[in-house]
């Protein structure tokens, strides 16, 4: 089968690897993909988010799959354009209809639904211009530090936390006067988690799901998580606190709940589903619910999964994922991520990137890269994510450490720290 996937960040890239190894595969096209994607399959010159390109490709490409990596897209209805499209809507989508999205897409639509549904989160309030007062006595209520989020989609920046009570309560007039713009007209107040934080993400149908790899993210630019939130600094997977009793009320008080409420609301659901989660000693609670997969975590979870990952998309488009079982490498996967100079501030783009040497033990998985008359040049903030398997955390991030060594652009930097707070 010939299979699009869209987007073209480091988390395309490892699908793509991954897609790419299938005997179910034919063609793999990747819109509009980076100089890591080129390598697996074919980049085609088109916007993730441009749907009538999209269609063109699908049907020029004879495709019969379209696996989505980012939300935009989603959030964006590309998977209602194909259904509500004649000669688009037998070609499955992996990744929800617009509706489910919204999971992602407003924060105030998912407390709503973990609350309809008994999914344990922490307390909020919603506030808009009409009830800031109530805003404000919410605030009054909690402990510092205060958690203010943009309801809608803010390019990951919408989530203040600050410890000010006073600030928080100017920070809050502001976001409603709209410092994000119409993402936060709605600013959802909530009550601060305490704990460590942990990535969970399933596969599935609406029906089955499979759970995959559980990973750990490093968010913040500086060493020892200090200085600014980014995309993502680098990931880690297993986790090593995600212990079986962990997980099984992960999946019995979260995954259960989650899937079984998407089906008792009537929202169909096909693709990832991916738990942000805070484990406060034994006891998970969501933070957040993404209708993707995370990145960096895609780097460090896709290498750990033996099964054909394709065959399990089929399944899940199928409706029948719950006859699936998925097999996973016990070794630990970590990525580290080279980052642009001044990110995730302003930075400088159209470095040209050199290896000293091929190495084989790690993949260096593509982020914001781009192939300029033959040479790879850096096209975004997160740059490339070096990717190692070893028997444990410390074999594999030397191999990532090693070999991060050997790439070199102008103004690279990386955190040297990743994993080293779960030595505890
Ligand atoms: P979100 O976009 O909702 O994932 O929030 C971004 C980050 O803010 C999360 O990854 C957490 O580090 C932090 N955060 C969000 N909500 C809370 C909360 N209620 N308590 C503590 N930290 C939070
Ligand atoms: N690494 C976090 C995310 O993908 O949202």
């Amino acid at each position: 089968m010939n299979v699009l996937l869209l987007g073209s960040g480091g988390r395309e890239h490892a699908l793509a690897w991954k897609i790419a190894q299938s005997p179910l595969l034919e063609k793999l096209y990747i819109a509009p993909g980076n100089a890591g994607t080129a390598s697996v399959g074919t980049n085609l010159p088109i916007s993730a988010t441009d749907f009538e390109e999209v269609k063109k490709a699908v049907l020029q490409y004879q495709i019969s799959m379209v696996v989505v990596g980012p939300e935009d897209p989603l959030v964006k209805g590309v998977h209602d354009f194909f259904l509500n499209d004649a000669d688009l809507k037998k070609i499955p989508v992996i990744g929800p209809q617009k509706y489910a999205a919204t999971l992602e897409g407003s924060k105030e639509f998912a407390k709503n639904f973990m609350i309809r549904h008994n999914i344990p989160t922490a307390k909020h309030f919603t506030v808009t211009a009409e009830n800031l007062q109530a805003g404000f006595d919410f605030l009054s209520k909690q402990t510092a530090p205060y958690v203010l989020k943009a309801d809608g989609l803010a390019a990951g920046k919408g989530v203040l936390i600050l410890n000010d009570f006073e600030e928080a309560k100017k920070e809050l007039q502001q976001m409603l006067d709209g410092k994000f713009g119409a993402a936060s007209k709605t600013v959802v107040l909530e009550e601060c988690l305490k704990g460590i934080e942990m990535s969970v993400f399933v596969l599935t149908d609406g029906e089955g799901y499979v759970i995959l790899p559980e990973a750990k993210d490093y968010k913040r630019i500086g060493e020892h998580d200090t200085g600014l939130n980014t995309g993502g600094m680098g990931a880690v997977s297993p986790v090593p606190f995600a212990d079986k009793a962990l997980m099984d009320r992960v999946e019995k008080e979260i995954i259960k709940p989650t899937v079984e409420g998407l089906k008792k609301d009537g929202i169909p659901y096909c693709g990832f589903i991916f738990f942000g989660l805070m484990n406060d000693n034994g006891t998970p609670k969501v933070i957040e619910y993404n209708v993707r997969m995370g990145d960096p975590e895609t780097e460090v979870v896709i290498p750990r999964i033996k099964s054909d990952l394709l065959q399990l998309f089929v399944a899940a488009a199928n409706k029948t994922l719950s006859n699936e079982k998925i097999e996973i490498n016990p070794f630990t996967a970590t990525t580290v991520m080279a980052v642009s100079g001044g990110y995730p501030e302003a930075y400088e783009k159209g470095k040209t990137i050199s290896f000293d040497e091929e190495f084989t033990d790690s993949i260096v998985f593509h982020a914001g890269t781009k192939l300029e008359n033959g040479e790879v040049k850096t096209s975004g903030g997160r740059v490339l994510a070096v990717t190692s398997l070893g028997e444990n955390k410390n074999a594999a991030l030397q191999k990532s450490y090693k070999n991060i060594a050997k790439i070199h652009f102008d103004k690279m930097y990386y955190r040297r720290d990743i994993g080293a707070d779960l030595d505890k």
